[in-house]
């Protein structure tokens, strides 16, 4: 099927690749022209796995091409909107407005029984609101909302293999038809016994956020459990293998440290706080305001143990922060928890030196005050103080023998709880985790 993907970012670029290998022919438009030009030459603009391979793969198809020029959508039959969510400036709401020039963009373009599928992250009653607005328009095109769930990292094959499919559509024949559609377009998911959901607008939109927030949610959890150690004497990663044995619980997203970032769930579930207070309702999610805090203060925790390990200053201390990412396999640092230690650290007077596999080009384009290297051993060597932020497999498996005969002191803050405390504190190590004696 002819196919176009409006917004070419971590979650279009992946779409429109993803949606060439399952055998479209797919135009990506973005307003970005040097991200065009990137893709273009079959370089993605940012680090995900798998992408190049695809990219690469799907250009010499002949079925993918990418352009600024919104005019060359015509012929596709559907549009994937992919745009970007931010968080408005001064509001917990999301910002909409690249949603809303996407589908004022698409509408000279739509003709009858085309299809405007959205899938970037929207406050419940967008769906609604968008639909009216092409309906309005006389161009004989619908609205579908098909949310997306691909992780950063895993987004190729999130994409291609999805855990599932929700369709919001419109009832009666419209719906059908959009079904028939994303039926068409998902087939290879589909034949293979993908779970999916077809639901209304204001469900397939509640999906997304409700997932987020429950992630989200999960995290704090166990940080707010971690909290709590800290002043028993527990051990909070022996206390999430024991609850995560419940199959009810389960292990995965028990993962206690400096918390979760991305582009995604801070800000998603900031957006669904604010729109359940317009809708009445936000003492139902007040509990995400206390999610968003047990979050935050776990990166302030991080800081305070490096201080008090460097014996109530890290002024003129050199302190080397391993990871920058907001989490492994990506090079993203919005609103990463990485990220905030170091720069917050370098505010309290130490001399940071960061190291990341990935993140370092875009946290120096952010702070361009910190001091990278791309050098493992640089980073540690002589150094006062070691913080592990982000637990890329290059750090988890650092041998502290190693690592001890570059730094000045042994003194290691595990804001992961990725090492493994005995064998550090074992190769005379002072080791402090989060959440853990
Ligand atoms: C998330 C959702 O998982 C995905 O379904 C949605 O489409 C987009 O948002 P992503 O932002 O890529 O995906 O990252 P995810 O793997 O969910 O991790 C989010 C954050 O939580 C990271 O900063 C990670 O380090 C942190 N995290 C995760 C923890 O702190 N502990 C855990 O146990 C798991």
């Amino acid at each position: 099927m002819k196919i176009s993907v409006i917004g070419c970012g971590y979650l279009g670029a992946v779409h429109a690749a993803a949606m060439v290998e399952l055998g479209h022919e797919v135009v990506g438009i973005d307003v970005d022209a040097k991200k065009i030009a990137q893709l273009a030459l079959g370089l993605p603009p940012f680090f995900e796995p798998g992408l190049p391979e695809i990219l690469t793969s799907a250009m010499a198809t002949g079925r993918l091409r990418f352009s600024t020029d919104i005019s060359e959508v015509a012929g596709s039959r559907v549009h994937f909107v992919a745009v970007g969510t931010p968080q408005k400036p001064g509001s917990y709401a999301a910002d909409l407005t690249y949603v809303d020039a996407a589908v004022q963009a698409l509408l000279p373009h739509l003709g009858e029984g085309d299809l405007v599928v959205g899938k970037s992250t929207v406050p419940v009653g967008t769906a609604t609101r968008l639909a009216g607005i092409i309906a309005a328009s006389g161009t004989g095109a619908t609205l579908a909302w098909n949310p997306e769930f691909l992780r950063e990292g895993f987004a190729v094959k999130d994409t291609i293999s999805p855990d599932r499919l929700v369709y919001g559509v419109a009832a009666g024949e419209p719906g059908e038809h959009a079904t028939a559609l994303l039926n068409e377009i998902y087939a290879v998911a589909l034949a293979a016994d993908t779970p999916l959901v077809i639901t209304d607008f204001a469900t397939a939109e509640l999906v997304k956020v409700a997932a987020n927030a429950f992630l989200a949610t999960k995290i704090s959890f166990i940080n707010a459990m971690a909290e709590i150690a800290e002043v028993t004497g527990a051990d909070v990663t022996q206390l999430a293998d024991a609850i995560g044995y419940d199959n009810r619980i389960g292990r995965r997203f028990l993962g206690a440290g400096v918390g979760f970032g991305g582009g995604c769930l801070p800000k998603d579930i900031r957006a669904f706080t604010a729109r359940a207070e317009e809708l009445g309702r936000g003492d139902s999610v007040a509990f995400l305001k206390e999610v968003d805090a047990i979050n935050l203060r776990r990166r302030q925790r991080a800081i305070n143990l490096t201080v008090s390990a460097l014996g109530g200053s890290v002024y003129n201390a050199k302190v080397a922060v391993l990871g920058l990412s907001f989490k492994p396999h990506s090079d993203d640092v919005r609103d990463s928890p990485a990220l905030d230690v170091a720069v917050q650290l370098h505010g309290l007077g130490a001399n940071v030196v960061a190291t990341d596999p990935q993140g370092i080009e875009n946290s120096r384009a952010r702070h361009p005050q910190l001091t990278y290297s791309t050098d493992l051993e640089e980073t540690l060597r002589e150094a006062d103080a070691v913080v592990l932020v982000t637990e890329w497999p290059e750090f988890r498996h650092l041998d502290p023998a190693w690592v001890g005969g570059l730094v000045k002191n042994k003194i290691v803050i595990d804001g992961r709880n990725s090492f493994d405390a005995a064998t550090w504190r074992a190769a005379g190590w002072t080791y402090y985790g989060l959440g853990r004696p």
